[in-house]
């Protein structure tokens, strides 16, 4: 079976798509699926995941070791079957970079799947304090196990 290719995007891709990263890794173990994040711009290319995030993950079991890459047009839109982003200004962002609309079926909100929690998007954590790194795992926890049931469901 061909394994689904998943991209997840935020802004920075040091703290919410390498997290959603980690997570759809761990719980989606034995199902053919390949993941990777990446960022709408480029500040922090080839860094590792933001030391926070990193280190709130580790506590849930999971390690965050990919490298900061910017989401590249000419290259992503193809190469992924679905394009995850964390918030509006990102879902906005990769609409506008899809400059004859042909990828718009691709493109999706993480909290379009999610299941307990009730919000509007996966908030940016970079300038809050530890709550807020915890809030995004929550949230990321909740819409990765209803992505998984989707992509099980076909
Ligand atoms: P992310 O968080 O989009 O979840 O990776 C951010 C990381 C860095 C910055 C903003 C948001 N920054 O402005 O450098």
């Amino acid at each position: 079976m061909k394994p689904t290719k998943i991209l997840f995007v935020c802004l920075g891709n040091i703290c919410r798509s390498p997290a959603a990263e980690g997570v759809m890794k761990s719980l989606a173990k034995g199902f053919p699926i390949e993941i990777q994040s990446a960022g709408t711009a480029g500040y922090h290319i080839g860094e590792l995941p933001d030391i926070r995030m990193r280190s709130h993950s580790h506590k849930r079991g999971y390690e965050l070791v990919s490298r900061a890459q910017q989401f590249d047009p000419l290259i992503h839109f193809e190469m992924f079957d679905h394009i995850i982003a964390m918030d509006g200004n990102n879902l906005r962002d990769l609409k506008s970079m899809d400059q004859h609309k042909k990828y718009q079926h691709k493109l999706s909100l993480m909290i379009d799947y999610s299941q307990i929690m009730n919000v509007k998007e996966v908030p940016d954590p970079y300038y809050g304090g530890p709550a807020g790194f915890e809030h995004v795992l929550d949230i990321l926890e909740d819409a990765c196990a209803g992505l998984l049931k989707k992509l099980k469901a076909g």
